[in-house]
């Protein structure tokens, strides 16, 4: 049995590479087309290992992923694969709109190529599977529900909008052409591997660099913090159980300010690796010009998931922290890896 992934040299992707191979044999073909975002280091210890095999692509490349579906014959397809950064999208959303939308549009016609040509019992167990976020909802005011899978879509950046025409059209390949789709809405991420230009690496990063500690605006926007490896079972339960052509939520009821978030950080690393002038690393905190259109809340009613698959996080906000932060001690050589080149420059047009 195989799965094909896609975008799994990325921080998400990776994870779950990871994640998945740790309790399973089933081989994964896994295509990235290797953007600044994705980085072969997050694999490395999976050089030799045969039940990983990696295919540099594009979602996009219908010959490639028809191919790549001829040969390993996948009985599901996990697409991780995108531009996932919404300060970027601000700059430039071309990539986001060729990859989100039209990638995710190519990739739909050459697995529907394949699954239509399946046998009846295969085409009924396959599965495509999307990997979304909370931001196609929309923003919340301080005293609305969170969202449920019923919330209407109201996406407000370039990210957000590519990622919300891909659900659409995930949404309509099952819908018009009866293809085996699940759709998944996690919050935001944190955890190993996480690219340091997404708020907790970069604080992370910032912090022992001696650097100032970015915060939009008031910093009181809230986010709903999800562990990655939660993220990763969550996913596979969903690809286990869930049910063809529904959604899912994921979030693990963490909802916390950005200043917040920052100070746990800085508390972390001033009990793990304390500033060698014993000032605590909060002072490195700073205010800088908000994000245009910042989103304002999200937040993940996660209850469909727990009742109907059995799932839940395995890690509170605390714990998971912790481990990202020792995480991030330990693999200084993977930070070095990723902060070198190209990541100056975006640091340098974001920030000044
Ligand atoms: P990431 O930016 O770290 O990784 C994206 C990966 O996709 C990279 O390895 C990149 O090389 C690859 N990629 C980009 N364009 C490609 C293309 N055209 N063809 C093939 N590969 C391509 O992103 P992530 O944070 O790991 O997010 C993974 C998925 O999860 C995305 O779809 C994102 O929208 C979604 N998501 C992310 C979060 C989060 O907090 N990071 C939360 C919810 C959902
Ligand atoms: P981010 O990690 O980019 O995720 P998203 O925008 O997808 O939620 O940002 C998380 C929050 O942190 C968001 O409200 C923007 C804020 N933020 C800062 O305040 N400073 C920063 O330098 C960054 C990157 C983000």
């Amino acid at each position: 049995m195989t799965l094909l992934v896609t975008g799994c040299a990325g921080f998400i992707g990776s994870n779950f590479v990871h994640t998945w191979l740790a309790g399973s044999d089933e081989t994964l073909v896994n295509l990235d087309k290797l953007t600044y975002a994705g980085n072969l280091a997050n694999l490395a210890s999976l050089k030799d290992d045969a039940r990983h095999v990696f295919v540099q692509g594009d979602i996009g490349d219908r010959e490639l992923v028809a191919q790549l579906l001829a040969t390993h014959k996948p009985r599901a397809v996990l697409n991780f694969a995108a531009e996932s950064h919404v300060d970027r999208s601000i700059h430039g959303p071309g990539d986001f709109v060729q990859t989100n939308i039209v990638g995710t549009f190519n990739l739909l016609e050459s697995v529907r190529g394949y699954w239509s040509a399946l046998p009846a019992e295969q085409q009924t167990a396959f599965r495509f599977l999307h990997v979304s976020t909370d931001e196609v909802y929309g923003t919340l005011e301080a005293n609305d529900p969170p969202f449920a899978e019923t919330k209407n879509y109201e996406p407000n950046s370039p990210y957000s909008a590519s990622k919300a025409a891909s659900d659409h059209l995930v949404r309509a390949w099952h819908h018009t052409y009866g293809l085996p789709v699940l759709t998944t809405n996690c919050s935001n991420n944190y955890g190993p591997y996480h690219f340091p230009e997404k708020l907790i690496p970069l604080v992370i990063h910032n912090a022992l660099a001696g650097k100032p500690l970015p915060i939009y605006g008031d910093g009181q926007q809230v986010r709903d913090w999800l562990y990655v490896e939660d993220h990763c079972r969550a996913i596979a339960r969903v690809l286990a159980d869930g049910r063809v052509g529904e959604t899912y939520n994921i979030g693990g009821w963490n909802e916390k300010p950005n200043l917040e978030v920052v100070h746990t950080l800085c508390a972390v690393l001033d009990e793990l690796q304390p500033r060698a002038d014993g000032q605590p690393y909060a002072s490195q905190i700073t205010y800088v010009k908000d994000r245009p259109g910042h989103d304002r809340r999200y937040a993940i009613d996660a209850r469909k998931i727990e009742r109907d698959l059995g799932w839940k996080p395995q890690e509170t906000f605390e714990t998971g922290i912790r481990k990202t932060v020792q995480w991030y001690l330990s693999h200084q050589d993977w930070v070095e890896g990723v902060t070198s080149g190209n990541y100056r420059q975006w640091v340098g047009k974001q920030y000044g």
